[in-house]
């Protein structure tokens, strides 16, 4: 029953977030649960060609064939370097619409995607919503494999408490850059930007979940309806 509710409630958000697309468009495709909603509704939008044009650029092999699964163009990202809306899903926001991201393991390859775009929403549902990130979810660090052990040991070095991402069979998780994850507990994050910065300058972490001040909407969906909220 829990389960159905959220589902219910991350395609409420997606139908939203649905709506500010347009034909003619390069958008940017998340990763994640809550994301595959979008290609769900855009496929059936492009079916009935109420939306033309579009060219999606993934953020991840796993969406990148979800999308050709359902028949939505695709294009490469160096062929479309300007995006002009990048959609995606979040682990969590804070109240200043700051995120927390990388669940799937995208992380890398989400910032990139969203840095290149002119507008870049949000959908969750009301569960993933903080004051501070930290609240509820790790940070995903991305590391190359060498780096391992010296970035771990930096990581604990900060006070955190740091486990390599597995998958289900027990072997380490790997990335599509062909990186390692860190998800790294730092407890809650009142000032994530010192945080971030101390990520930022370690030559083995490439990546990071940390998410600041990039976000223009984020559309939440709860039992109360979907709200959109802007920086
Ligand atoms: C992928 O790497 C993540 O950043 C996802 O966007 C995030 O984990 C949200 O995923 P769900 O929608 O599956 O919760």
């Amino acid at each position: 029953m829990e389960l159905e509710k959220s589902e219910f409630l991350k395609r409420k958000a997606a139908e939203k977030a649905v709506e500010f697309i347009k034909s003619g468009m390069v958008l940017g495709f998340g990763t994640g649960s809550t994301f595959k909603y979008v290609l769900d509704i855009l496929a059936e939008k492009i079916k009935s060609k109420e939306i033309e044009n579009i060219i999606g650029i993934p953020t991840s092999n796993k969406t990148l064939e979800l999308a050709q699964k359902l028949d939505i163009p695709c294009g490469k990202f160096s062929d479309h370097p300007i995006i002009d809306l990048t959609i995606d899903g979040a682990d969590e926001v804070d109240s200043k619409l700051n995120l927390i991201k990388g669940g799937g393991g995208a992380l890398l390859h989400e910032k990139i995607i969203a840095q290149a775009s002119k507008k870049y929403i949000i959908i969750v549902d009301e569960s993933k919503r903080s004051i501070y990130l930290g609240e509820k979810w790790h940070v995903p660090i991305e590391v190359v494999k060498m780096a391992l052990e010296v970035e771990t040991k930096y990581l604990q070095s900060l006070g955190a408490r740091v486990v390599l991402r597995e998958n289900d069979d027990g072997t380490p998780f790997v990335t599509d850059e062909g990186n390692y994850i860190l998800d790294t507990n730092f407890g809650i994050m009142k000032s994530p930007k010192k945080i971030a910065k101390k990520l930022d300058r370690r030559a083995g972490i490439v990546g990071h979940g940390i998410f600041l001040g990039m976000t223009d909407r984020v559309i939440s969906a709860s039992k109360n309806g979907v709200q959109v909220l802007v920086k």
